[in-house]
């Protein structure tokens, strides 16, 4: 088996973080540094920075609601609170698959099973996200337009996405939107791109699943069914 694919089995990260692991060196194959693309098999030593790497069985999969004021990350260099704080205690080395905003809340999985993480975040699966935007003032056919057919992002073009008018009042228009891509601060940067600003951002599904009545800023195990929808999307 490809070494980037049994690590990311083993739930050391996504198969995209693991070359990075191996390009940078910390990753060895019976006591020799491994190469980008190396096979490995059963029985070889396989480390890394030292540590050794078993293959599980079975995996772990949680799904979050989290708030706004979490950073995506393991550890902020700028100490702020973390989505990892609001995981319970021993579920086991975990890491979110893909990234909300520190200002964005909704559904985040978490996993140690590298591989799905590599298929639910690979581009090339385009796999669906839908947001709830919430923006001030009104939004017109023609923005509307803009933002369904693309929107030209650090000299690219977004996908098409859909966008569906939820609700207008005096003050906020409240839209779902789904893209399929995972650009950083996508969704934001293509309001802005229209000159709207998001005052309120959350992902309420992922492909056909959503949040179900989880609170925000809870946690809980993905039901076998969900763990099955989510390998097999
Ligand atoms: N798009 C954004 O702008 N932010 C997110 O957190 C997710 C999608």
């Amino acid at each position: 088996m490809r070494i980037n694919k049994y690590l990311a089995e083993c739930g050391v990260a996504s198969r995209r973080a693991c070359d990075k692991l191996i390009a940078e060196g910390h990753v060895k194959v019976n006591g020799k540094v491994a190469a980008l693309g190396e096979d490995v098999r059963d029985g070889d030593d396989v480390t890394v920075d030292g540590n050794a790497v078993r293959r599980r069985l079975s995996h772990s999969y949680y799904l979050m609601n989290k708030p706004k004021g979490y950073v995506c990350t393991v550890k902020d260099d700028k100490d702020r609170k973390t989505v990892m704080q609001l995981l319970p205690a021993g579920a086991g080395r975990l890491f979110p698959v893909g990234r909300l905003d520190y200002d964005t809340e909704g559904m985040l999985l978490f996993t140690d099973d590298g591989d799905l993480a590599f298929r639910l975040t690979h581009p090339k699966n385009e796999i669906e996200k839908t947001y709830l935007v919430k923006i001030e003032g009104f939004i017109t056919d023609a923005e509307l337009n803009r933002l369904r057919t693309g929107i030209e992002l650090d000299g690219k073009m977004t996908n098409k996405s859909r966008i569906r008018l939820i609700s207008i009042d005096k003050r906020f228009t409240k839209l779902h939107v789904t893209i399929h891509e995972g650009r950083n601060r996508q969704v934001r940067r293509m309001f802005e791109a229209v000159g709207k600003h998001i005052v309120f951002l959350k992902r309420i599904k992922i492909g056909d699943m959503g949040l179900g009545s989880l609170e925000r800023g809870a946690v809980r195990k993905l039901t076998p069914e969900e763990i099955f929808y989510l390998t097999n999307l």
